[in-house]
C-alpha cells in the first residue's frame, strides 16, 4: 500500500515536473511599437489561441530599437511587432533581428514584402499609414487661429507653443517627420522647416501619437501624428480634424522582426505567422487602429485614412531605414534643431 501510494506520489512529481517544464517552454517576450490598447489585445489573443503566455512591453519604436541594440550581447525579447518600419531596417542591418520566411507571405500585399525582401527578410511590413496632423477645433476657434492645411502653415507665428510632435529620437513617428519634411523640401529647407517649426513647439513627447491624445483632451491644439492616430481621436468624439498637407506626405510601413538570439524562438515563429493572419489584424478594429492591413484579406475600416485619396511621395525606405542615414539625420537634429532657442 505504501509502496503504491509512493510510485503514486513519484509519477505526480514527474507530470507536476513535466508541465512545469512545458509551461517554461511556452512563453513569449513581446516588444510592442504600437499603441498601448492594441498591444494588450494582440498579446491577450495570442495566448487565447496558443496557451503561450505572453511578457509584453509597450514602448516607442526608437527606444525599442535602442533596448533591442544594448541587449544584443544577452537578448531579452523574441519579437518586435509594430512601430515605423525605419528602425527595424536598421536594426536588420546590424544584424540584431533574424531572417524568416514565413508562409504566410502569399497572402500579403507586395508593400509589406517589399519591406521584407529590401531587409533581407529580416522584416516584413504588418501595417501601413500616412503621416500627417491633427488639430482640436474648438482650441482653434477659441484662440482665433487660422485653419491649417499645409506643412508650411505650421511655420506660421500665430501658431507659437499651439504645436506638438514627438522626439525623433524615441519616436518612429517623429522621425518619419523629419524624414518626409527631407524628402518633400530637398534637405536645407527641409532642416529649415524643422527649426522654424521648433519655435512653435510646445513640447517634444517620448510616443509618437501622445501629440495628438494631448490635443483631444484639450491639453495642445495641433498634434504631427500619422493620420490614423488622430482619426482614431476623432471617432472617440473629441474635437479632432484630420488634415492631409497639401504639399503631400510620407508614410509608414509597420514592421515586424523576430529578434537575434530570441530564447523562445518557435514561439516567436507561432506569433509572426499568426500577427500576419487576416483574423490577428481584423484584431485592429476593436481597437479604432485605422491603419491599413498588409494581408489581402483583412477588413479595413471605412473610418481608415482612404490612402488613394492622400498625396503620398515616394518615400525612400531603404535609404531613410539605413543605419548611417537614420543616425545621421538624428545627430543632426540633435545639433542643429533640438538645441535651439524657442
Ligand atoms: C502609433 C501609430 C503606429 C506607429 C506608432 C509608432 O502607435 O498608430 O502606426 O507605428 O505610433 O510609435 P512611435 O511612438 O515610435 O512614434
Amino acid at each position: 500500500m505504501l509502496k503504491r501510494l509512493l510510485v503514486t506520489f513519484a509519477s505526480s512529481l514527474i507530470i507536476l515536473g513535466a508541465s512545469i517544464n512545458a509551461s517554461q517552454a511556452d512563453k513569449l517576450t513581446l516588444y510592442c511599437s504600437a499603441q498601448e490598447d492594441w498591444c494588450q489585445l494582440l498579446a491577450r489573443s495570442f495566448e487565447d489561441a496558443t496557451g503561450i503566455d505572453v511578457n509584453m512591453t509597450r514602448k516607442s519604436s526608437g527606444e525599442t530599437f535602442a533596448q533591442i541594440r544594448a541587449e544584443s550581447s544577452n537578448p531579452k525579447g523574441d519579437i518586435w511587432w509594430g512601430g515605423t518600419g525605419d528602425p527595424h531596417l536598421q536594426a536588420a542591418e546590424e544584424g540584431l533581428t533574424m531572417e524568416y520566411l514565413s508562409p504566410m507571405r502569399d497572402q500579403l500585399h507586395d508593400w509589406a514584402i517589399s519591406q521584407a525582401e529590401s531587409s533581407g527578410n529580416r522584416t516584413i511590413g504588418i501595417y501601413s499609414g500616412a503621416l500627417g496632423y491633427g488639430y482640436n477645433s474648438d482650441i482653434l476657434e477659441a484662440n482665433n487661429l487660422p485653419v491649417p492645411a499645409c506643412w508650411k502653415d505650421l511655420l506660421k507665428p500665430e501658431y507659437k507653443g499651439h504645436v506638438q510632435m514627438a522626439n525623433p529620437n524615441s519616436s518612429g513617428t517623429a522621425y518619419t517627420t523629419l524624414a518626409s519634411m527631407v524628402q518633400i523640401f530637398g534637405e536645407d529647407e527641409g532642416f529649415e522647416f524643422m527649426k522654424g517649426l521648433h519655435k512653435n513647439i510646445n513640447q517634444y513627447t517620448k510616443s509618437g501619437s501622445a501629440p495628438i491624445k494631448a490635443a483631444g483632451r484639450g491639453e495642445n491644439t495641433i498634434g504631427i501624428v500619422f493620420m490614423h492616430d488622430a482619426v482614431k481621436q476623432a471617432v472617440s468624439g473629441f474635437p479632432i480634424v484630420v488634415v492631409a498637407p497639401c504639399e503631400g506626405t510620407g508614410y509608414e510601413i509597420g514592421s515586424m522582426s523576430i529578434i537575434n538570439g530570441a530564447r523562445n524562438l518557435d514561439e516567436a515563429k507561432m506569433f509572426y505567422d499568426w500577427a500576419l493572419s487576416a483574423d490577428a489584424q481584423n484584431l485592429a478594429l476593436q481597437v479604432n487602429a485605422f491603419q491599413v492591413p498588409s494581408n489581402r484579406s483583412s477588413e479595413t475600416s471605412p473610418s481608415a485614412p482612404d490612402m488613394s485619396q492622400i498625396q503620398l511621395i515616394d518615400y525612400d525606405f531603404k535609404k531613410y531605414g539605413s543605419s548611417a542615414e537614420r543616425k545621421r539625420l538624428l545627430q543632426k537634429w540633435d545639433e542643429e534643431v533640438s538645441v535651439l532657442p524657442q
